[in-house]
């Protein structure tokens, strides 16, 4: 069978004499004479009408071609005198698999509450459908970016025994009963501790410190017990990583990338984008245009709290040098103050991790946050520590496990060189650009605690 996409078929510039078209049926009205299906195949958003004359071989089933079923509709493209510019005059039905009552979607308009509890039969709403059509557009964007600027893509490990953020939330990689007494790493698959990764970047820097500008681009896990609408326990991260680069470049890099791919948004001719703008979020387009337009404001630390203490608002944590962040603040400053972008650096080293470059004045690193409307931290980065007895005291002061870093250090032993990097969160990027709310509606299958279904 050559099946034609339905998105083809809507596109085409000339009436096809004979095609094959197969999806799932949305909805069906019938005349005496005939039956009107619209078959949706996921391609677009759009579905493709049908008209399906009485007698036509396999119309004796069109009363279980009910919403959700399965169809093989060969026919005609012809013009349609619909509001629609084609349609397919069906010339044969085949009735490939009923959806009974039963089927969840028959109407529309479900919560998305509702929608997560059938997480498997989402993506055949609308809704569903472009976030994660724009999702696999977007990922291809981010490997553009990076390709075009000669950025080797690393495929870092998913099981590690390093902590990178230092956060202690990790999952434990383990093959032993979690029942059973007597336990001990010496017993255990690898025969050490070991964990799903929080991150890519130690070992992407050691990639980066070879081939000099690389990226990671895979699933990370965070055992952080924050039930959020912008916490997930899995999510994707782009982690590029930049040799011979300081913050100033890194920035540079983390602006010039968000705008790539928020262009890419606004020039989406599928239907997705138009239909976010259209019924998630009104201010969509608007919002977009001006992160592509404007120049990314850049502010320290320091002047980001002055700024808040100085501003009258009310915040539930009031704001002090030395703090952390918290959302509200970070909304405050990109919604409300700066009203667009900002990117917030030199923070505090008490706050931030081990690998971060210590600054001149002996308090703060090179760490940088980028934020931005309706999100809040869309990337998190920094400068490394490329000096070796800097680093290794950040590690003594920290009290972690030197042994366990061995290798990151030798960076710094053996030809060290400045660099630095940052994270994207794929899923933040992809509410960013649809206005789409809760990060359990951007991953195909979210996991977040006391929550594993699927
Ligand atoms: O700021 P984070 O923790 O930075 C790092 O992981 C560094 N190793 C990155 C680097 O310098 N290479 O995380 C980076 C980004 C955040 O800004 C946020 O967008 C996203 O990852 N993120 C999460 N997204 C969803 N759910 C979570 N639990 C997230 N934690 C972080
Ligand atoms: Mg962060």
């Amino acid at each position: 069978m050559k099946r034609t996409l339905v998105k083809d078929a809507l596109a085409s510039e000339a009436p096809v004499e004979s095609l094959t078209v197969a999806g799932w049926v949305r909805t069906r009205r019938d005349s005496k004479a005939f039956s009107f299906l619209e078959v949706n195949d996921g391609s677009c958003l759009a579905s493709v009408q049908v008209i399906a004359d009485a007698g036509i071989p396999g119309y004796e089933d069109i009363a279980r071609m009910s919403t959700g079923a399965s169809v093989m509709v060969e026919g005609r493209l012809v013009e349609s005198p619909g509001k629609q510019k084609w349609e397919i005059q069906a010339t044969k039905l085949t009735l490939l698999g009923i959806a009974p009552e039963t089927y969840p979607l028959q109407k529309k308009g479900h919560s998305p509450e509702f929608l997560r509890s059938i997480a498997h039969l989402r993506p055949r709403t609308n809704l569903y459908g472009a976030i994660f059509r724009t999702r696999s557009r977007m990922a291809a964007a981010v490997h553009r970016f990076f390709l075009d600027r000669d950025f080797v893509w690393v495929h870092t490990p998913i099981i590690t025994a390093s902590d990178c953020e230092g956060a202690g939330e990790m999952f434990h990689v383990t093959t032993l009963d979690p029942m059973a007494d007597n336990k001990s790493y010496d017993r255990d698959f690898f025969g050490k501790p070991a964990n799903l990764t929080v991150s890519g970047q130690l070992e992407g820097e050691t990639f980066a410190c070879a081939l000099g500008n690389i990226y990671t681009f895979g699933p990370t896990f965070r055992a952080e017990n924050s039930n959020t609408s912008r916490h997930a326990a899995e999510f994707w991260m782009i982690e590029p990583e930049m040799a011979f680069c300081d913050l100033e470049g890194d920035m540079e890099t983390a602006e010039a990338f968000i705008r790539h791919l928020v262009q890419t948004m606004l020039d989406d001719k599928s239907g997705d984008f138009d239909f976010f703008c259209k019924f998630v979020d009104k201010d969509l387009r608007e919002r977009l245009q001006a992160v592509a337009d404007t120049p990314f404001v850049r502010c320290s630390y320091t002047e980001a709290i002055e700024i808040m203490q100085k501003s009258g608002q009310k915040f539930d944590y009031p704001p002090y040098w030395g703090m952390d962040m918290q959302s509200e603040h970070e909304r405050f400053l990109t919604e409300k103050h700066f009203k667009g972008p900002v990117i917030v650096y030199n923070y505090p080293k008490e706050i931030k991790p081990f690998y971060m470059r210590l600054n001149e004045d002996g308090k703060t690193v090179t760490a940088m946050d980028v934020l931005v409307p309706g999100i809040g931290e869309i990337i998190g980065g920094s400068q490394r520590e490329e000096r070796l007895d800097v680093l290794e005291g950040n590690i003594a002061r920290l009290g972690m496990d030197t042994a366990n870093y061995y290798w990151y250090n030798d960076l710094r032993r053996y030809g060290t060189v400045p660099h630095a990097g940052f994270g994207l969160g794929f899923e933040r990027l992809i509410m960013f650009v649809t206005g789409v709310q809760n990060i359990r509606d951007v991953l195909p299958y979210p996991r977040t605690p006391r929550n594993c279904e699927f």
